[in-house]
């Protein structure tokens, strides 16, 4: 067992309270009844997402693969592609799952981006279900959104309980925006196409005092770049141009999700350092975001973090 923790060193091996290594990649935090559930991309041996829980943010215990080859899959939606393995028994590729809950339908719900496991013609989203946060997810296919390509996504739900699932189109030139049905197994409506031909990928929301702020990367591959932000007053309304933030690699990361804790407030950008050689070797970087005059928000480095 890994003992009790008070910080976490940025781009180290992170290890779960059985001390083994943390595969969470490209993923999200979502809290549910007192607790935080850590879900992200596990691509060893048969699996594609994993879910770790935690009370204090800091230690995490790991609870279930709850996305494999071996995962029941259920017909959901006509046109969808629902095989979790390649015709050739191969894995197929699973990238930045993100999960929430529907408070109407009771149903946590996964969407995530779905590749042929040999190269990204596929640019499909997928959709999975389970009644607990941390059971097993029943896969529901993968589709392209109104027969757009859908790469690199977010998941975000405003106050209202509406959901958008917002992903890089048009090989990865726009980033889409579409709100979800109100039991988010689909896409109601395409509401906007965001900085056309600007290449912007790992899209990550969070909404602070009223201002949404999205943040992206460039498309580089595994390579880190210059991350760059935009505001908005109203999610489906104008979105600013992009503006720079963080130094020139984003301290060698690519945004991942935000995480907003429940009780502080405190916002903190959850990001990947990705290891493009040894993809499993990919490391985490957390740190706090802060806010200067009129919401500017800042990213500084640190070595260390803890999640308060
Ligand atoms: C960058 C993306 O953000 C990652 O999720 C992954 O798709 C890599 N590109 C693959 O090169």
């Amino acid at each position: 067992m890994e003992s009790t923790r008070s910080y976490l060193i940025n781009g180290d091996i992170w290890r779960d309270t059985g001390g083994n290594i943390i595969h969470a990649h490209g993923g999200h935090i979502l809290f549910w009844n007192g607790e935080y559930y850590w879900y992200g991309e596990n691509r060893t041996e048969n699996r594609y997402v994993s879910v770790y829980a935690s009370k204090d943010l800091m230690n995490w215990e790991f609870r279930r693969d709850v996305l494999t080859t071996a995962s029941k899959c259920m017909e959901h939606r006509v046109k969808t592609n629902l095989s979790l393995i390649t015709e050739k028994g191969k894995k197929i590729n699973i990238e930045r799952p993100k999960v929430v809950y529907n408070k109407k339908t009771g149903k946590f719900v996964m969407w995530m981006h779905v590749e042929n496991g040999v190269d990204y013609s596929l640019a499909a989203c997928g959709i999975a279900i389970s009644d607990t946060p941390d059971g097993e997810f029943t896969y529901l296919g993968a589709f392209n959104p109104f027969g757009y390509m859908s790469r690199d996504c977010t998941l975000f739900v405003d106050d209202d309980d509406t959901a958008y699932f917002i992903s890089a189109s048009r090989d990865n030139a726009d980033l889409h925006m579409y709100r979800l049905t109100d039991d988010y197994l689909n896409v109601d409506e395409l509401v906007k196409k965001l900085w056309q031909g600007e290449y912007r990928e790992a899209p990550a929301v969070v909404k602070r005092e009223g201002i949404y702020y999205m943040f992206s990367s460039y498309c580089t591959g595994w390579a880190p770049n210059q991350c760059k932000y935009a505001t908005a007053d109203k999610i489906d309304g104008f979105w600013s141009t992009l503006t720079k933030i963080g130094d020139e690699t984003t301290y060698r990361t690519q945004p991942a999700f935000f995480l907003t804790v429940v009780n502080t407030g405190n916002i903190y950008y959850f990001s990947d350092r990705w290891n493009g050689k040894d993809y499993d070797d990919s490391r985490y970087v957390v740190l706090p975001l802060r806010f200067g005059d009129c919401g500017k928000p800042i990213l500084d480095y640190q070595e260390t973090v803890t999640i308060s």
